[in-house]
């Protein structure tokens, strides 16, 4: 059998997102608390001949050509190495595809630390941050994982403190088709001429995150909501059928059309699931916060 190594890839959600008017460079500065949630994609690599990625798993709509952003992390590492080698990419999906819940970067991110393993390259952390933050604005936190405060585009993590071991309980429907992020950036602004430069910084909800799942459901908050329910209004019925059935607060999970609801304990996320999973063919519940593809 091939040597290979297999390293785990956490979804996130993000608790707070708050975004700016757009920069020059045409991003929106980003004031965000990410959370890592132990619904997750497993990438393993093992070397061959040429580059390529395969998907299994539930990876409709995931490309396999050169635009899939874990090949491009393999061949970012190589790069900086001036390695002349390449790696097969097996990614078994468990994240939702197209969801906002950043499964195309978590891939990436653990496909830098599977590879530098598997290589034995001892990249250090300055520079798979550096390499994650070329690839997308949400590859660095999949390196982290747990609670991190995201700030820039959302490519520079700060870990923040909270429980460390998984105790928050989510329910996360999949509403269909996905939602494009630059469409809905992109509607935001038109939404929101009068954006700031620079988003609040989510004080209360830093504060809080040690505190009763309840205090923290109360301040979920996400500026890109207003754009995807005014792309997918059908959204908003299902917050308010998540909130009926039990869950402290349903939010869009980044730019959407995942819904996360955060729920007071397994027994209420298990209740809330059932009862979404009438109308909704893809339900699942997670826990969280997680440890991220560095796994530390
Ligand atoms: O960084 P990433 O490739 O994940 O971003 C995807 C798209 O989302 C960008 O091309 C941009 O349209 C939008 N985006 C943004 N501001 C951010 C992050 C993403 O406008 N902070």
């Amino acid at each position: 059998m091939t040597p290979s190594t297999t390293v785990r890839a956490p979804a996130k959600i993000n608790l707070h997102l708050g975004v700016g008017a757009p920069r020059e460079d045409g991003f929106h500065p980003l004031m965000t608390v990410y959370h890592a949630v132990d619904l997750h994609d497993e990438v393993t690599v093992s070397d061959a001949e040429e580059w390529s990625v395969v998907v299994r798993g539930a990876a409709e709509g995931v490309p396999c050509d050169e635009t899939n952003l874990a090949l491009r992390a393999g061949r970012a590492l190589a790069a900086h190495h001036g390695l002349d080698r390449a790696a097969r990419i097996e990614i078994l999906k468990g994240i939702p595809v197209a969801g906002g819940m950043a499964g195309g970067s978590a891939d990436a991110a653990a496909t830098l630390v599977a590879l530098d393993r598997h290589w034995e390259l001892d990249s250090g952390d300055a520079v798979l941050f550096a390499l994650a933050a070329g690839l997308g604005s949400d590859v660095p936190f999949g390196l982290v994982g747990r609670n991190a405060l995201g700030t820039g585009r959302g490519e520079q993590v700060e870990q923040l403190p909270g429980v460390e071991s998984p105790r928050w309980w989510v329910v996360v429907p999949s509403p269909g088709e996905g939602l494009s992020t630059p469409a809905v950036y992109r509607r935001y602004d038109e939404l929101r001429p009068d954006a700031p430069a620079q988003p609040a910084a989510p004080y209360r909800l830093v504060e809080f995150l040690e505190d009763p799942v309840a205090e923290v459901a109360a301040l979920l908050h996400n500026d890109l909501q207003v754009a995807a329910l005014d792309l997918r209004p059908d959204l908003a019925d299902l917050l308010a059928a998540g909130e009926a059935a039990g869950a402290l607060r349903g939010i869009v999970s980044g730019s959407g059309p995942t819904c996360v609801f955060l729920c007071a304990d397994q027994p209420t996320a298990e209740r809330v699931a059932q009862a979404l999973r009438a109308s909704y063919d893809v339900v699942l519940t997670a826990c969280g916060p997680v440890r991220g593809a560095l796994g530390r």
